[in-house]
């Protein structure tokens, strides 16, 4: 057996244990997944995910982000944290991931990437169990779990896209960016599979504009890519409430939660939360983890 299959394996085991476990104990809810990318960077996902987390979190759900962005890494600098250890010390064994990760005044957790992830593809086999293991954990502390990605369509990124329950892709309505939207669930459909998306439209000024956006990413989808599916989910008016609170380092939803942006997010993150699973995901993080290996190995 090779060290890929035998990874499968214990994954499967894995999985296979605790879906009995549940089956006896009743059902458990799993934390939903949910990746937040959009192919041209700079559009606003971490703020998306930053804000929707204090929301969900206000709503008393348990929410984790996990800071996937390999590049600038600012979920921490959002939060105002300055996280001593990341991602790269799990892998490495010197630390567990609950002292890996840091906590916001809100009670968000977030696991910070560093440029632990930038090299998932290198890890061997004993690095990936490890670090599997730790997730393991992870699943019973979470409601809902983001992955903030980074930019662009990197390895990693489509790794993270592809293994989460939901991939909900942001555009503003710019060209490029409806265009590196249209490429990134191109690569993700073609090279992984993906068939399901999700689309929030930021920076408008009303939600004509976004719809707009929506028709002309799904008119190209309808067109050139038969058999996927993206769903609109909201907009997010361009605000510069949002702006100002960025430069005191600070989030909208505490600073002016009454503001246009903070509304409209907060309505999505009811919805993101809210919406059923589509695919045939388990919502479960073992299964999270061995997604992203399996297109690893
Ligand atoms: N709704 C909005 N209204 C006005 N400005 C916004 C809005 N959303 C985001 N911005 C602006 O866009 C900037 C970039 O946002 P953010 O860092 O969240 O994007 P990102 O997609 O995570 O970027 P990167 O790809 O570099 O990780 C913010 O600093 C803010 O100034
Ligand atoms: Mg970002």
């Amino acid at each position: 057996m090779n060290q890929a299959k035998g990874l499968q394996n214990v994954v499967k085991d894995r999985a296979f244990s605790r879906r009995n476990a549940t089956a006896i104990s009743g059902p458990t809810v799993l934390p939903r997944v949910i990746a937040v990318t959009s192919g041209k960077g700079g559009v606003g996902k971490t703020n998306i995910v930053a804000n929707a987390a204090v929301s969900l979190s206000r709503m008393g759900k348990r929410v984790v982000i996990i800071d996937a962005d390999v590049g600038l890494a600012n979920i921490d600098i959002i939060f105002n944290l300055r996280p001593e250890f990341n991602i790269r010390h799990v892998i490495n064994s010197e630390k567990t991931l609950k002292e890996v990760m840091v906590q916001s005044e809100h009670g968000i957790k977030i696991l910070p990437g560093g440029s632990g992830f930038a090299d998932l593809t290198q890890l061997g086999e004993g690095e990936k169990l490890n670090l599997l293991t730790e997730f393991e954990s992870l699943a019973d502390q979470a409601d809902i779990i983001f992955v903030d990605t980074g930019a662009g369509i990197s390895a990693n990124v489509l790794y993270f896209n592809s293994a989460c329950d939901d991939c909900v892709v942001i555009a503003t309505n710019e060209p490029t960016s409806i265009t590196d939207a249209y490429a990134m669930m191109k690569v993700m459909s073609r090279e992984y599979g993906t068939k399901y998306f999700k689309l929030i439209v930021n920076m408008v000024d009303s939600e004509a504009e976004a719809k707009k956006v929506y028709g002309s990413l799904s008119g190209a989808l309808d067109k050139f890519l038969k058999n996927v599916v993206l769903e609109y989910v909201g907009h997010i008016p361009f605000d510069r409430q949002l702006q100002q609170s960025v430069q005191k380092r600070g989030l909208v939803m505490d600073r002016f939660p009454d503001s246009a942006s903070a509304r409209a997010i907060h309505e999505i993150a009811v919805s993101l939360s809210r919406r059923p699973l589509k695919n045939n995901s388990n919502g479960n993080l073992t299964f999270f983890m061995s997604r992203v290996f399996q297109t690893t190995t």
